[in-house]
């Protein structure tokens, strides 16, 4: 039988997502927006269908602004919710965003009682938190999407610098999605060798600093939105990692109890992913200076938690 994945909020992220995810074929894609957009979703998932014969994938991709076609889903991505525009932060987006992700997990959660969550709304780790509590799913099975994002745009700005293929750049980015994450240079790495070994400390702070504001960058020049070819890729490939049971280890934003001394709180750090989702919660050696700011970024995400209603 065919997988089942739901993406929910057919805007720029939820498109592109199933965009990336019907060229892998990994199941049928179900795509849901609110009935004010009635039409939208379905005009997508039609011109989708069609660039299967060019592109040659045979995913079924259904366009709806209910819930019925979702039931039974194996995996969904949830990026209803509103975008940043410029002067925004996203934890500015708390409150309106907070109600659609309510609205989401009521109406999805029933029909759907054994799927692994993946958010992507914004602020993302709170987003995430309160998904966990609304969808009282085991805390394998919610997961936050921010970590791969934030470590491509490191390896991206790696091989810009260095002039090498990014398939030779390891970047590992943790923490809350928000200017206070942390990349960690010892980790990131190009063709196996840390860049703290390739790069002066100045280029390194260069990219650092580029990486935490990346999608600010956007938001800026895009003016009227936030990233979403970027955003989508990184949900297709946990997407992937859970339907291919990949073991993938990657930073993504899960449920903490306890591990890098934090707990009841969503936030980013490496995990292992397969079919059940967070298979394993992995606990990396770090120095007093990368402690602190892991914990100055999860400071700021108990503020912004502390805006949930
Ligand atoms: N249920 C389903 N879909 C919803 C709901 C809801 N309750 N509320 C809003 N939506 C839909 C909108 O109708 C819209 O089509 O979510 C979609 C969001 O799409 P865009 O406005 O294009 O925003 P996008 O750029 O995709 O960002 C979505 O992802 O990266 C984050 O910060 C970003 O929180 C934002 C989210």
């Amino acid at each position: 039988m065919r997988n089942k994945i739901t993406i929910i909020g057919a805007g720029n992220v939820g498109a592109t997502c199933a965009h990336w995810l019907a060229e892998r074929e990994l199941g049928d894609i179900v795509l849901v927006d609110i009935p004010q957009t009635e039409g939208m979703p379905q005009g997508k998932a039609l011109d989708l269908t069609q660039a299967g014969p060019i592109v040659g994938y045979d995913t079924h991709i259904t366009g709806t602004t209910g819930y019925e076609e979702t039931a039974g889903s194996d995996v969904a991505v949830i990026t209803a919710g509103v975008a940043r525009k410029p002067g925004m932060s996203r934890e500015d987006l708390v409150t309106v965003n907070q109600n659609i992700i309510t609205d989401v997990i009521h109406k999805f959660v029933p029909g759907s009682p054994d799927a692994i969550l993946i958010i992507v709304t914004n602020p993302l780790d709170t987003m995430t938190y309160l998904a966990y509590k609304l969808a009282g799913f085991p805390k394998q099975r919610v997961i936050g999407q921010a970590g791969i994002l934030d470590s491509a745009r490191m390896r991206a700005f790696i091989a810009m610098e260095l002039n090498v293929a990014v398939e030779n750049t390891h970047a590992f980015v943790l923490g809350g999605h928000g200017d206070e994450m942390v990349p960690l240079p010892r980790y990131s790495t190009v063709a196996g060798i840390p860049i703290t070994e390739l790069l002066s400390p100045e280029r390194i702070a260069a990219i650092v600093e580029r990486t935490r504001k990346g999608g600010g960058e956007i938001v800026q020049l895009l003016k009227t939105g936030s990233a979403y070819y970027a955003p989508g890729a990184a949900a297709a490939q946990m997407v992937e990692a859970i339907l291919k049971d990949k073991k993938l280890i990657v930073p993504c934003s899960a449920y903490l109890e306890g591990e890098y001394g934090l707990r009841d709180m969503c936030f980013g750090v490496p995990v292992k992913l397969g079919r059940t989702g967070i298979e394993q919660i992995i606990e990396i050696a770090l120095t007093e200076e990368e402690r602190e700011a892991l914990q100055r970024s999860a400071r700021l995400i108990r503020e912004t938690m502390g805006a949930l209603k």
